[in-house]
């Protein structure tokens, strides 16, 4: 079967569903932040602070394509739609979710999060979630509201869509 990507703005809940869904599905479970330091062998931030966004992107982008497009589920960082080759190419090679939660609850989750290197000014970050809510619209082929759901409800939610 074709595999699932997560897609979502930071916070939302990717990779902890990532885990669930594919351990219940007995799939394998890739988290593309992940792949990238492991390739790349450095940190986000430090891909962050050294080589700066654009680079981290092309990173990213390199990355998505190596991705298994069978009976995987992959979740994504959250800019990943910002780039049209991706959102095109996800939503051809796997089916995508959109793992929604409101500005209030990613900012709870959030609250005390230093990893994250665009997690800082909270205006900017706010408008930069606004930007992207149309591009996890257009990129998905199902949405799930995740605002006071657990992790194991979200997963069975995804399994009774695919
Ligand atoms: C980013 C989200 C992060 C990570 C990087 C940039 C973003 O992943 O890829 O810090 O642009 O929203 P998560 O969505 O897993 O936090």
């Amino acid at each position: 079967m074709q595999s699932v990507f997560l897609i979502g703005f930071m916070g939302s809940g990717k990779s902890s569903v990532c885990t669930c869904l594919a351990d219940r599905l007995k799939w394998k479970a890739k988290d593309t932040d992940h792949e990238i330091e492991l390739y790349y062998e450095e940190t986000i931030p430090q891909i962050f602070a050294t080589k700066g966004e654009d680079v981290f992107r092309t990173y990213e982008s390199h990355i998505l394509k190596q991705m298994p497009i069978t009976n995987t589920v992959i979740a994504t960082g959250g800019g990943i739609i910002g780039k049209a080759p991706n959102r095109e190419w996800m939503k051809k090679h796997g089916i995508v979710i959109y793992l929604h939660a409101s500005w209030n609850e990613i900012k709870r989750r959030l609250a005390d999060d230093t990893q994250r290197p665009l997690w800082k000014d909270t205006i900017a970050v706010q408008a930069l979630f606004k930007s992207r809510l149309p591009l996890y619209e257009e990129t998905s082929h199902y949405q799930i509201q995740t605002d006071q759901k657990t992790v194991d409800a979200i997963t069975e939610e995804i399994i009774s869509l695919i």
